[in-house]
């Protein structure tokens, strides 16, 4: 799809990779539209860039943006999923015996934040693409914790079934011209990285990376560009890790 002139909404885009996303879409010629939880950061945005904010974990209120972003502006062409929240537990802490077990209510946060969001936007988004019969594309920002992360039971969970959504998808809206990849990334060099690893963390990652360093926030943003251009791509995962394998 050209990006020239395209209704593009990147959700969690007040920041981090979303916010580099954003912005690379918006250098491609497309208009951006930014849906997050962070008023303070979204009031930081660029003029040219649309801020709305949104909890995309909320279905009412998803679908009430959705649609009247798609009024305002005649159609939505592409959504990017991208708000997520990195959770970090270990099934079992034996360092901690008053707690030791995984807590299943952080569970099901994780699981809401990074699985339900990408379900409720992406239902939002494609009942107006369906109804104003606009051909589109998704692109689900995953995880290479989709295959299995030590330390993040829930987090991978919902990043594999991102994953699974995203091959069902391409399978189901192929027929109303919608197409839905995603874009796994392994570790990105971004505040929410070095908020939630350590240094050491981080150098033994590197180590353990063939490029030896971590992604930059645009390299993620180049895969997200390239799938939207792509329009035989359908139902892929692309991974963008320097070689990591988790
Ligand atoms: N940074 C990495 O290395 C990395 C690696 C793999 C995948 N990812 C994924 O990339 C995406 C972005 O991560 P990031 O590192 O930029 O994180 P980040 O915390 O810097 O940014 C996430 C943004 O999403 C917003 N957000 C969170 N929950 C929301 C909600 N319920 N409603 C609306 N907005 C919400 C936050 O306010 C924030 O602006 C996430 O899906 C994350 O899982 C990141």
């Amino acid at each position: 799809m050209e990006l020239e002139g395209a209704v593009v909404l990147v959700t969690g885009g007040a920041k981090g990779l979303g916010l580099a996303i954003a912005t690379h879409l918006q250098g491609q010629g497309a208009q951006l539209i930014v849906a997050d939880l962070d008023a303070e950061s979204l009031g930081a945005l660029p003029e040219s860039i649309e801020g709305h904010v949104l909890d995309v974990t909320c279905p009412d209120d998803a679908r009430a943006m959705v649609k009247e972003v798609a009024e305002r502006h005649g159609r939505i062409d592409i959504l990017v999923n991208n708000a997520g929240v990195i959770h970090s537990e270990p099934m079992v802490n034996i360092l901690n015996p008053a707690e030791m077990m995984h807590d299943y209510d952080r569970f099901r946060n994780s699981i809401t934040a990074n699985l339900d969001s990408v379900f409720i936007m992406t239902a939002a988004t494609v009942e107006q693409m369906v109804l104003r019969r606009t051909k589109g594309v998704i692109v689900n920002i995953s995880s290479i914790s989709a295959s299995g992360n030590e330390g993040q039971t829930a987090y991978s969970a919902a990043k594999a079934g991102v994953n699974a959504m995203t091959v069902t998808w391409s399978k189901e809206l192929g027929r109303f011209g919608i197409r839905c990849n995603a874009v796994a990334p392994g570790f990105i060099g971004t505040g929410s990285t070095h908020k939630a690893l350590s240094d050491t963390i981080i150098e033994h990652i590197q180590s353990k990376t063939p490029l030896r360093r971590l992604g930059h926030a645009v390299e993620v943003a180049k895969a997200v560009t390239a799938l939207i251009d792509n329009d035989f791509m359908n139902g892929a995962v692309l991974n963008v890790n320097g070689g990591l394998t988790i």
